[in-house]
């Protein structure tokens, strides 16, 4: 048996500790299959710890994740923090300073009855969103002058440098040749970003032609949002910016069910990398035991996936899948269920 595998859990806000909890409660059932111990602790940042202490991350908060293997976040935002500090402190801080520069985002559909477009099935529905993840509109780089007034002028800045660019684009194309897929496509707005997103196509153009053998396709992002509903199925690996991979990726967790089944990782290739499910803290729904854990849980498996243990990863794929298949999950999804109960159905398909 080898060392530990040491695993931060952030819940966070919201319905995130929630979510978190029964993403926790499958780790014991697949620890047979990663053969190491794993030790799970959990880090209290959050609205509440920020509105106690006024400490959104400790000074040594980045370099105290960066000694675990992975980091798993519920997540982050509250009512009472309207400017949403500590958020940007401990999301997007931890993927600037963490360079966690891959959001890997899958779009999966698990069953037809979970897709809101008329007759598409779970191949019709199965792609992965790769969005950068440390510069474009998130840097936040700007400013307001004259704040409040009528002379006001709001300034927030995209920055697309040509290392941020190149790495998530060769790391789509890597992505695609790994799992023996024929094509990869970019979205952008390069018809009215004519400089920041004419990077985006020569970069792409570039690396395409280092992959001959995978297609490379083009939209701009308004068209690729309509073909996302009008036809999912000719996608297999998307790449594009920050913010477009935001927006985009919660029309992809409706293509799936709705924003409680998507899954995401923040990810530096062999560095701590941070998984999350897509969907927000829900404060209506927080504190009920209604929330869907799915999207956690197969966030969970993602992290398996990424550091190296592909078959505790597809062991959670596989006992989610037939708990949607049998319907034991939560109301969003068509269940019954509450929150913990979609969790125990989950281990309990795992250790069956
Ligand atoms: P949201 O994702 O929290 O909620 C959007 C809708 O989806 C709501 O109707 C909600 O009830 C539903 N929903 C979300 N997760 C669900 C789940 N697990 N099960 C069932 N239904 C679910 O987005 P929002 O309302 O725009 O944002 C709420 C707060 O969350 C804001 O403060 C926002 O900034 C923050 N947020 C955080 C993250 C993150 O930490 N990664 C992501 C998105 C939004
Ligand atoms: C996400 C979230 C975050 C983002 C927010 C909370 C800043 O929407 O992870 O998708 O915009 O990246
Ligand atoms: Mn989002």
């Amino acid at each position: 048996m080898g060392a530990d595998v040491k695993i931060a859990v952030i819940g966070g806000d919201g319905i995130g500790p929630e979510v978190t909890a029964e993403a926790a409660k499958v780790i014991p059932a697949v620890e047979p299959l990663i053969g190491r111990p794993v030790i799970i602790e959990t880090l209290p940042w959050g609205a509440d710890y920020y509105l106690q202490t006024g400490v959104t991350i400790p000074p040594d908060g980045y370099d105290t994740l960066r000694q675990f293997d992975a980091v798993l976040v519920g997540a982050l935002g509250d009512p009472r923090v309207p400017d949403n500090r500590h958020a940007k402190d401990i999301l997007l801080g931890t993927r600037f300073e963490l360079d966690l520069y891959v959001n890997h985002r899958p779009i999966k559909l698990l069953d037809d009855r979970l897709c809101p477009l008329k007759g598409r099935r779970p191949q019709d529905v199965n792609l992965t969103v790769f969005r950068e993840n440390t510069e474009g509109l998130y840097v936040g780089i700007g400013g307001r002058f004259k704040p409040g007034s009528e002379d006001e002028i709001a300034i927030q800045e995209e920055v697309n440098t040509f290392k941020g660019v190149n790495r998530i684009i060769r790391h789509a194309f890597e992505f695609a040749r790994a799992r023996g897929l024929s094509k990869v496509c970019m979205a952008d707005k390069s018809n009215a970003m004519t400089s920041g997103h004419a990077l985006w196509q020569r970069v792409f153009s570039d690396v395409a032609a280092e992959y001959p053998e995978l297609e490379a396709t083009h939209y701009y992002i308004d068209a690729l949002a309509m073909y996302l509903v009008l036809d999912p199925g000719q996608f297999q690996v998307i790449v594009t910016n920050n913010l477009f991979g935001d927006i985009i990726t919660d029309l992809g967790a409706a293509l799936q069910g709705g924003l409680g089944m998507a899954a995401s990782g923040n990810i530096h290739p062999g560095r701590t990398s941070l998984f999350e499910p897509v969907h927000g803290s829900a404060p209506d729904l927080a504190g009920k035991n209604v929330a869907n854990p799915i999207g956690a849980i197969l966030s969970a498996a993602l992290m398996f996936e990424v550091l190296g243990f592909p078959e505790a990863a597809a062991a959670i794929e596989a006992a989610v899948l037939r708990s949607v298949t049998a319907q034991q999950v939560t109301r969003d999804v068509g269940g019954r269920l509450g929150t913990r109960e979609a969790g125990d159905a989950i281990v309990r398909a795992l250790r069956a």
